[in-house]
């Protein structure tokens, strides 16, 4: 048997472990199943190139593709040790700009090899150059969308740009256009290649990444990450044709679809648009109201949301973004427990974007081994909250905004939002009277049913169990 049929037979196991991996990342019990499947098929996938990659290589070169993947394992295995499970979005923004850039130089890589090389002038052969050069178009563009686009991302995530969105005049007539440049631009490189067309092409989507991304608002980033997610799966399909690496374009498939239907259940989680999304189209035709005088807060004592709780019969906890800075899931989870030992219902009410990554809130309650049957999903426990003596609002803002159901000119307007202001009473964790991560006002903190526990969240809930001892 040759190398190449080992290859290919190697390629094939890899992509099948892919496929268990990202079966078994569907579901929390099975996940970490599904990351070993990933790390073995990774293996193989790279053990497979390199030994196709070797036999025509000479020692030197060789000792170049050891020496990068040497250096990158590092940095990843060190990168995924320390992140914060907080700085998780960026970090994962970041990776896709990688993958961006990869096919740019991927598809840069592919013309200049092409120039070089004498051409046989037959019409097989044109046609056959025709494609690569569509190939070569589509892969750098696709490439530099990803590339720009997740760099905005990991710059809005990470709080070092602004996370409103940028509305410039016309920005959808500027989206357009640049799609309109980048078709003609194809046909034009396809029967004609010359350098400076793809150089064109390079700076347009490179700026429309950028647009794209800069346009949508900060409550939508989820959305965003998920759609780039998609993008960086098809720009490595994208080089995998070029490359003529089946493998590639089999992952880069396998992620570009999932990486797609994921954004399509976000969408749909926070009643947004798909195509809206995919147009950058977010955030238009609304105002930003953080100026706006809504009235006066009222605070409340760690004693006295103690005593509140102990009269309660129903208490519901809504974490959000603020529980996992303050690593207040511990506490939050001792608190729970002596509720229930003074036989009070107590649930928790999980918003789909609750947090900065999906499942991030479930996963900190697991941690701290909250009861799986006392979590409930935002639709789960929505009705239940006009019944609710006490909700704790624990670090949680966007996700519990009445503004996102009631005020259609809001930029979060229309996103499906925990209910809590239909309780009894709402006690509101947080530091300050700062906005949440989509930058709008919060009108819950101003009604008269709702009290501000202003200070870190995992200092004031230990004072409250404190209390309760
Ligand atoms: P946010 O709206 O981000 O609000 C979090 C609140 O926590 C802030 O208002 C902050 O107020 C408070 N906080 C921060 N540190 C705290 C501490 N140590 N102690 C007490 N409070 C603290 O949170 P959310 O309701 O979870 O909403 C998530 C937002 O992130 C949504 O807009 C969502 O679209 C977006 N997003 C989500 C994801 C995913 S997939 N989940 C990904 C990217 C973005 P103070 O500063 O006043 O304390």
């Amino acid at each position: 048997m040759t190398t190449a049929n080992i290859a290919t037979g190697a390629y094939l196991v890899a992509a099948l472990l892919f496929i268990l991996s990202l079966a078994g990342l569907s579901k929390h019990e099975s996940a970490r199943r599904g990351v070993v499947f990933g790390i073995f098929g990774m293996t193989i996938a790279v053990a497979a190139t390199l030994s196709l990659t070797t036999r025509s290589a000479t020692d030197l070169a060789v000792v170049f593709i050891i020496i990068p993947i040497v250096i990158g394992a590092g940095i990843g295995l060190w990168r995924a040790k320390v992140v914060e499970m907080t700085g998780m979005p960026e970090l994962i923004a970041l990776l896709h700009s990688f993958v961006g850039l990869a096919a740019v130089l991927v598809g840069w890589n592919g013309f200049i090899q092409t120039n070089a090389r004498p051409v046989a002038h037959t019409s097989e052969a044109t046609t056959l150059l025709q494609i690569h050069h569509a190939e070569v178009f589509i892969g750098v563009f696709i490439g530099a969308v990803t590339f720009t686009g997740s760099i905005v991302a990991y710059l809005k995530l990470s709080g070092k740009m602004n996370s409103k969105p940028l509305m410039l005049p016309g920005k959808n007539i500027l989206n357009l256009s640049a799609l309109v440049v980048f078709a003609g631009l194809t046909a034009w490189f396809v029967i004609e290649p010359q350098m400076w067309l793809l150089v064109s092409v390079t700076v347009v989507a490179l700026a429309l990444g950028w647009h794209l991304v800069a346009s949508i608002g900060g409550g939508d980033m989820p959305v965003v990450v998920s759609m780039l997610n998609s993008y960086s799966g098809w720009a490595a399909a994208a080089s995998g044709f070029l490359l003529s690496n089946d493998l590639l374009i089999i992952t880069g498939a396998l992620v570009g679809s999932s990486g797609a239907y994921l954004s399509y259940i976000m969408c749909k989680a926070m009643n947004r648009s798909f195509i809206s999304v995919i147009a950058g189209g977010f955030g238009v035709t609304t105002k930003a109201n953080t100026d706006e005088d809504l009235g006066d807060h009222r605070e409340v004592a760690v004693h006295d949301v103690a005593e509140r709780l102990t009269n309660a019969s129903s208490v519901v906890i809504t974490p959000g973004y603020g529980m996992a800075v303050a690593q207040a899931q511990y506490p939050v989870a001792e608190l729970v427990r002596k509720l229930r030992e003074r036989n009070i219902n107590v649930r928790f009410g999980i918003h789909p974007v609750a947090g900065r990554l999906p499942g991030h809130m479930n996963v900190l309650l697991a941690e701290a081994k909250v009861p799986y049957d006392v979590v409930l999903e935002m639709d789960e426990i929505n009705d239940d909250l006009a019944e609710t003596d006490v909700v704790l609002v624990i670090g949680a803002n966007d996700t519990v905004n009445p503004a996102a159901a009631e005020d259609p000119a809001s930029p979060i307007a229309g996103m499906p939002v925990l209910r809590v202001w239909e309780a009894n009473e709402v006690i509101v964790f947080k530091r300050s009277m700062a906005t949440g991560y989509a930058g709008v006002q919060n009108p819950l903190f101003f009604r008269e049913n709702s009290r501000m526990l202003f200070g870190d969240a995992k200092d004031n809930v230990v004072e409250i169990v404190n209390s309760l001892s």
